[in-house]
């Protein structure tokens, strides 16, 4: 339009001028974006052009190195190619709800309205008192950088403010955004795991929903960034970035172990980035990985999982005997269904990956146990391998593997295994939410022990076996309610992993004991966590002594995950069903493949 303008005013000259600029432009665009996108993508990529919004299309990102022109000592090769072709037509995951009577409607909204009023407390502290920090200190308004020293609460609570409709809030925080410099990093080394869930997630989940361009140019800046953490002899991942050394692109030394959680929980973000872009290079990078991680599954001590501790360096993920679906592995397992629901089914590495898994977990950490009033419920302990090869069992449950109940109804729906909705993820989440009732203050503690019965048929409460249990605890305690035998530590951190389970669980079965679950704990760790500013991590939840002991640290998952598993536990089911989005391990919803209508279930 403009060209045609200018060509009728000004003649010849700008007809050869506008035609050079065109020349220029397209191949501006090819060189920066390819021209050969996946099936599929082209319609993503269409999308961003038709949202891109003015409001905040004047801002400047602030970029003081450009990390995508590093000359690696160890470029990758040739680049595997993100799987194109037509996803599959997964399972519907959501229950087909009814539609809502007004009462329970009007009772909803009311629950609804008062997460989010909470939520509008804690940023407003947030902006006041910590503004473009890492963490609010919630106690003393003081504030703490942690990672790096970009923003973690901000950018990860970016679509949660999103979701929640507040959109002044959004922008401004967009605009702070752009203000973030990925050219400096307040420590010398960068946590790649920390800085991958936290802040590229926020960043792409943020743009997925709002299609920000600012957010796009952003999530591009760090993920050339973290892609500098390849740069490596092996092209294995690091754990934490030299930051100066990776600007120089000499290359990067693995780290001889990490908790197995690090480098397997990379995939979903790297993959997402290279849907987006078109630039299959992220994925090809964590798709090494994740190649590590499925050549081992057989071979390590506990065949179909993999231990806590393993090394990117010698690329081994089966030599560990310290065996958990807790804290240190977790998300490596959450990946593996997410990544198949984010590919569309496409790799089938991830589909059997996934049942391999699920099948090996069940079998070895999942136990009943024995409780006064014998509800058939499961609890999640860990395992060791001895010399001798004998497995010994931990019944020791820890909040961080209460995410699982979610990932077995999730997975359930995906791979069609309605056991794995009912008789696992149900039960497991159920544990979660006794532990949670039964402790006086309503909130479940870090770490805990039960005992487990013998089988999960038969199950029922002995009282000369729990006084035996309680001896052989030197922790045990005579105020912890019966069933425990300790409250190893008695903290709530404001984590979401509960709650995940909670909403997953109600979006998938329809349940509404999972809703009235949802707000028991809400209303306690509303009251229990509350302080003038925002909300804080109880010392111990075993004691009802008001106001409870508090520690002044306020997490950015606090915003980014529980507030928003609150919220959408007492949303219509169409926000940010999981129909269409798939969350990483933040929290951050990432838009879904569409493959030919979703099966429905009837
Ligand atoms: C840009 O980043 C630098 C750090 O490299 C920071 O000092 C500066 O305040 C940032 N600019 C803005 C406008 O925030
Ligand atoms: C889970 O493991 C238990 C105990 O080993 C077993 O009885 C049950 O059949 C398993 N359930 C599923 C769905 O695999
Ligand atoms: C209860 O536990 C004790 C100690 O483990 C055991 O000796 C006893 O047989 C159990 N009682 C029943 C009824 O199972
Ligand atoms: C929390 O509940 C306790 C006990 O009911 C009450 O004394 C306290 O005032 C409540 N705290 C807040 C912040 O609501």
């Amino acid at each position: 339009m403009v060209a045609a303008r200018l060509h009728q005013r000004r003649g010849r000259r700008t007809v050869f001028i506008a035609i050079l600029v065109l020349f220029i432009f397209i191949y501006y665009y090819i060189s920066h974006h390819g021209i050969s996108a996946p099936p599929g993508l082209e319609s993503l990529r269409l999308e961003r052009h038709m949202n891109s919004n003015a409001d905040t299309s004047s801002l400047k990102s602030n970029c003081s190195f450009d990390w995508s022109k590093v000359q690696f000592k160890y470029p990758p090769g040739p680049l595997r190619q993100i799987p194109t072709g037509r996803p599959i037509s997964l399972p519907q995951v959501q229950y087909n709800f009814p539609p809502e009577t007004p009462a329970a409607a009007k009772t909803r909204e009311a629950r609804r309205r008062q997460v989010r009023d909470l939520f509008k407390k804690n940023w407003a502290s947030y902006r006041k008192y910590a503004w473009k920090k890492d963490a609010l200190q919630p106690l003393t308004a003081e504030y703490k950088d942690q990672f790096s020293g970009w923003a973690a609460t901000l950018v990860d609570a970016l679509d949660t403010l999103w979701i929640m409709g507040l959109r002044d809030e959004f922008d401004e925080a967009v605009a702070a955004v752009a203000d973030i410099d990925f050219g400096y990093s307040s420590t010398a080394a960068v946590n790649m795991f920390e800085v991958n869930i936290r802040y590229l997630g926020g960043l792409l989940s943020a743009y997925d929903l709002s299609k920000r361009d600012m957010l796009l140019t952003k999530a591009i800046e760090l993920g050339d960034l973290l892609y500098a953490g390849y740069n490596t002899k092996n092209r294995m991942p690091v754990d934490f970035i030299d930051f100066a050394r990776a600007k120089s692109g000499e290359g990067l030394a693995v780290e001889s172990g990490v908790v197995a959680a690090s480098p397997g929980t990379l995939s979903m973000e790297m993959t997402r980035l290279s849907q987006i872009t078109g630039d299959s290079k992220y994925y090809d990078a964590v798709s090494r990985v994740m190649d590590v991680f499925a050549k081992g599954q057989e071979w390590t001590k506990i065949p179909g999982l993999w231990p806590m501790y393993v090394s990117m360096q010698t690329q081994d993920v089966v030599l560990g005997s310290s065996f958990t679906i807790a804290g240190s592995v977790d998300s490596l397992y959450e990946y593996l269904p997410k990544m198949y629901a984010l590919l569309g089914g496409l790799d089938p590495k991830y589909d059997a990956m996934s049942k391999r898994f699920m099948e090996a977990a069940n079998s070895t950490f999942f136990f009943r146990p024995m409780l006064p009033g014998g509800e058939d419920l499961l609890m999640i302990g860990s395992a060791m391998v001895d010399e001798t090869g004998a497995v010994i069992f931990d019944p020791e449950s820890e909040h961080l593997g209460c995410f699982v109940g979610g990932v077995y109804g999730l997975a359930g729906r995906l791979f069609r295994r309605p056991e794995w909705v009912n008789h696992i993820g149900s039960k497991l989440t159920h544990g979660c939410i006794y532990a949670y009732r039964s402790m006086p203050t309503g909130m479940m503690p870090e770490r805990y022990n039960m005992i487990p019965c013998e089988s999960r048929e038969n199950c029922k409460w002995n009282e000369t076996a729990f006084d035996e249990g309680k001896r052989l605890r030197r922790e045990w305690a005579p105020h912890l309610p019966k069933g425990f035998t300790t409250a190893k530590d008695p903290r709530y951190i404001l984590r979401p992993e509960a709650i995940e389970s909670v909403f997953v669980m109600y979006r998938i079965t329809g349940r509404q004991e999972f809703q009235e679950a949802a707000w028991d704990m809400f209303t306690a760790i509303a009251n229990g966590t509350a302080t003038e500013y925002a909300n804080a991590a109880v010392l111990d939840v075993t004691k009802a002594e008001y106001p409870l002991p508090q520690e002044d640290y306020m997490e950015s998952f606090w915003l980014a995950e529980t507030l928003k598993y609150f919220y959408l536990a007492f949303s219509p089911p169409d926000v940010i069903s999981l129909d269409d989005y798939v969350l990483n391990t933040e929290a951050h919803p990432f838009k879904r493949p569409k493959g030919a209508a979703t099966m429905r279930r009837h």
